[in-house]
C-alpha cells in the first residue's frame, strides 16, 4: 500500500504546524501532509490526489461544512473526514455527524485521541475502498454470468428447435419409408392395393364423427395406413390365396398384428401406433385375437380401425371372392354384430357417416 495521504483543511497556520508535528513525533512520519486554508481549496486540492483522511476545522469564517462534505464525497464516496472543533458541543457534534463526518477532536488537540482517529481513519477509508473494489468487481462477474446465461438459453433453445426439427425430419422419413412398405405389402395382392389408404379414409371420417382430438385423428390415420404392416410375413400362397384359408393358414394369417406390433416396436416415436396395430382385430365382445381384449380394454382408435377395415374388406374385391359387398349389404352385416365385433358407440357413429363414403 502506497504512504498515507492527509488533506488538512485549516485557515490556522499553528495548528497545522502543530498536527504535522505531531504526526511526525507519534511515528506518522510516512503520512503525506497536504495542507489548505479554506474549503475551496481545499476540494480543489481533493481532486487532484486521492487522500486517505482529511481533517476539517469546523469554526473558519465563510465556510460550509455541508457543502464542503458534500463536494468532497462527490470526488470520493468513502471520503473519512474528521472536525476539528473549538470544543466539545454535543449539538454542533450530532449536527455534523448527520452531514457525514466521520468524528471530532477538540482542542486543545489531545495527542493520543489524535493519532488513534488518524490510524482509525486511515484504516477505515482503505477498508471502504476494498469493499468498493469487491463489490465492483462481485457486480462485473454477476453481468458476465448474465451474458453468459443469456447466450447459453439461446444456445439452448436454438439447440432444442435444431433437435425438434430433426426429430420431426428423422420421423417422416421413417414413416414415408414405412408407409412404402406397407403399400407394397397392399401391393402384392392387386385385389388390396389401396385397402390401407381405404381404411385411413373411413376411420377418419368415423373419428371425426365422434369428436376425437386432431391429434388421436392423426395417430389412429398412420396406424391405418400400417395396420396390415405383419402381412409381410406372410406367403404370398397364403396372403392371395383364391379360396377361403384353411385353419393353419388361418392361424398364421392370425398373427400379422402381433408381427405388425413387434416390426414397430423399437420405433418408440411410434408407440401409441403400434398399440392401435396390434388391437386392430381385437373384438368388442373379447372373441377377437390376439389378446381377447374385450369392450373398452381394447384403444378406441383400434375399435374404429376394426370396423372401417371390416367394411373395407367387405365392399371390395378380394382374391377369394372376386364380387364385393353391396354398401347395404356390408352396413348389414355390420349391424349383425353390433355390440358383439363392433363397438355400439362406433357403430353408431359409422351409420351416421357412410353415406359420405
Ligand atoms: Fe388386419
Ligand atoms: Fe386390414
Amino acid at each position: 500500500m502506497a504512504d498515507p495521504k492527509i488533506l488538512l483543511i485549516n485557515n490556522n497556520s499553528e495548528i497545522t504546524t502543530y498536527l504535522k508535528a505531531k504526526m511526525a513525533a507519534q511515528g506518522q512520519a510516512s503520512i503525506s501532509f497536504f495542507a489548505e486554508h479554506n474549503g475551496p481549496a481545499g476540494i480543489e486540492t481533493f481532486k487532484t490526489t486521492a487522500f486517505d483522511l482529511v481533517i476539517i476545522k469546523l469554526d473558519m469564517p465563510y465556510f460550509d461544512a455541508a457543502e464542503t462534505v458534500a463536494q468532497l464525497r462527490k470526488v470520493d464516496p468513502d471520503v473519512v473526514i474528521i472536525a476539528l472543533i473549538e470544543q466539545d458541543d454535543p449539538v454542533l457534534i450530532k449536527t455534523n455527524l448527520q452531514l457525514g463526518i466521520y468524528d471530532f477532536i477538540s482542542l486543545p488537540i489531545d495527542d493520543r485521541k489524535l493519532d488513534f482517529l488518524v490510524k482509525k481513519g486511515i484504516d477505515l477509508h482503505t477498508m471502504s475502498l476494498a469493499h468498493r473494489k469487491l463489490q465492483h468487481s462481485i457486480r462485473e462477474q454477476n453481468l458476465s454470468l448474465q451474458k453468459q446465461n443469456t447466450l447459453l438459453a439461446k444456445r439452448i433453445e436454438d439447440s432444442t428447435k435444431n433437435l425438434t426439427r430433426l426429430y420431426e425430419d428423422l420421423r417422416s422419413t421413417y414413416m414415408r419409408t414405412i408407409r412404402a412398405l406397407a403399400q407394397a405389402i397392399d401391393a402384392r395382392d392387386h385385389y388390396t392395393h389401396s385397402h390401407s389408404q381405404n381404411v385411413a379414409k373411413y376411420a377418419t371420417l368415423i373419428s371425426e364423427e365422434m369428436h376425437l382430438s386432431a391429434k388421436d385423428i392423426e395417430l389412429i390415420r398412420e396406424a391405418c395406413e400400417l395396420h396390415d404392416l405383419g402381412k409381410i410375413g406372410i406367403q404370398d400362397n397364403i396372403l392371395i390365396k383364391p379360396a377361403e384359408l384353411n385353419k393353419e393358414e388361418w392361424e398364421l394369417m392370425k398373427r400379422h398384428p402381433l408381427t405388425g406390433a413387434q416390426i414397430l416396436e423399437p420405433l418408440t416415436f411410434l408407440h401409441g401406433v403400434i398399440e392401435l396395430i396390434r388391437q386392430h382385430h381385437e373384438h368388442f365382445d373379447g372373441s377377437g385375437y390376439p389378446d381377447g381384449l374385450k369392450g373398452e380394454e381394447i384403444s378406441l382408435g383400434a375399435r374404429i380401425i376394426h370396423l372401417a377395415d371390416a367394411y373395407e374388406a367387405m365392399t371390395s374385391a378380394r382374391s377369394y371372392r372376386k364380387i364385393p359387398l353391396t354398401k347395404e349389404a356390408a352396413v348389414r352385416e355390420i349391424e349383425k354384430h353390433n355390440g358383439t365385433q363392433f363397438d355400439p358407440k362406433v357403430v353408431e357413429c359409422f351409420l351416421r357417416i357412410v353415406d359420405k363414403i
